[in-house]
């Protein structure tokens, strides 16, 4: 590259203002050269290509490509032919992992592939570009420093040395809040959200009154409420991740899952609040229809089918509690949550240890 310096009859190194290697900038391309440089003659100005190592190097980049390509296929097939946001949290974790491998090897490829063309089978020429003095001229550079000088001069902070070094002071911690707003990404729960306050035996108490429940209590059909573990009324945190909603369906509707045929108490179920979109409370019922609505984002659920997900963008099921009766009569969860409560986030998508 060359400088064609019109405007000032200093040239930058005369000024001594030219670094002999700026910080971030590549090191010259001799001594990255790739491919053989032709010999200086008659239109020997770029690099030659050995037309053997240049036909693998085709291959290679070719193999790349066609792996991308049948990444992209494979994409497709799991996204459209075996979605999942169908069934259950298993099932979302291994399409996760498997859309993500796909799409993993699309870019890989792709990288690769081109990473290889260029380095192997471009041929570069060294093309020189005229330009303009890129520095003002000096008479410029004196204008500014004097018009620099007088706004620096009227503001006030060059003689007040108390007010420039307070405001320096003020401005300081203001680089550092980023990393503050660092703290909010971590740390990750890890297996804390796995488990609610649910245990064998825990009774349901009505939120807000702390009232346990008797199944005889609860007897109108299409009844809806919402509950908490016993001793956990107060904590906000505990109440966060256990909030169930207790409902009353008809007994001969219900279409009980194999191995849930204990879960319920003669048609009352439980099952968690939070949505397991986001996490709002999904509080909304519609007793004709038996569907449970979570306002926000609209994901229904079929309170009849183990709380289905029938639309919305909900990915999996309302978790259920499975509840049973104490010898007092008052209703009681017989174990904890058999898959974790809330959001579909990864690192509590696994299955339960
Ligand atoms: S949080 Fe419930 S649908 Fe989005």
């Amino acid at each position: 590259m060359t400088d064609n310096n019109e405007n000032s009859d200093v040239t930058p190194e005369e000024e001594g203002r030219v670094p002999k290697r700026v910080i971030g900038t590549p090191p010259s391309v001799g001594t990255q050269e790739l491919l053989p440089r032709e010999e200086p003659g008659e239109g020997g100005s770029g690099y030659v290509l050995d037309e053997k190592k240049a036909r693998s190097a085709e291959r290679v980049a070719a193999f790349f490509f066609t792996l991308t390509f049948l990444a992209s296929i494979a994409f497709i097939f799991f996204y459209a032919v075996w979605p999942g946001h169908v069934g259950n949290i298993q099932r979302a974790t291994r399409s996760n992992y498997t859309l993500g491998i796909a799409l993993t090897l699309i870019f890989l490829g792709l990288a690769v592939g081109m990473t290889i063309w260029v380095r192997h089978l471009v041929t570069t020429k060294e093309i020189v570009q005229e330009r303009h003095a890129i520095s003002s001229t000096a008479e410029d550079r004196e204008a500014f420093n004097e018009f620099f000088q007088k706004g620096a001069q009227e503001s006030g902070l060059i003689q007040r040395k108390l007010l420039r070094r307070t405001l320096l002071l003020a401005s300081a911690p203001l680089g550092l809040l980023p990393l503050v707003l660092l703290r909010d990404l971590g740390p990750l729960p890890e297996k804390k959200l796995r488990h609610t306050k649910w245990k064998s035996g825990t009774r349901l108490v009505v939120d807000g009154t702390g009232q346990p429940l008797k199944a005889t209590d609860f007897n109108s059909p299409g009844g809806i409420i919402t509950v908490v573990p016993e001793g956990a009324e107060n904590n906000l945190d505990e109440i966060a991740t256990s909030a169930v909603l207790l409902l009353n369906l008809p007994v001969d509707q219900l279409k009980i899952k194999k191995g849930r045929e204990n879960w319920n108490v003669g048609g009352i179920v439980a099952y968690s609040k939070i949505c397991t979109h986001v996490g709002c409370p999904a509080a909304l019922y519609e007793q004709t229809t038996h569907h449970i609505l979570c306002p926000c984002h609209q994901s229904t659920f079929d309170a009849l089918d183990s709380a289905k997900v029938i639309f919305g963008p909900a990915a999996r099921p309302l978790p259920q509690l499975p509840i049973g009766v104490d010898s007092e009569g008052y209703l009681i969860a017989t174990s904890d949550f058999k898959e974790p409560v809330g959001p579909s986030f990864w690192e509590r998508g696994r299955p339960k240890a």
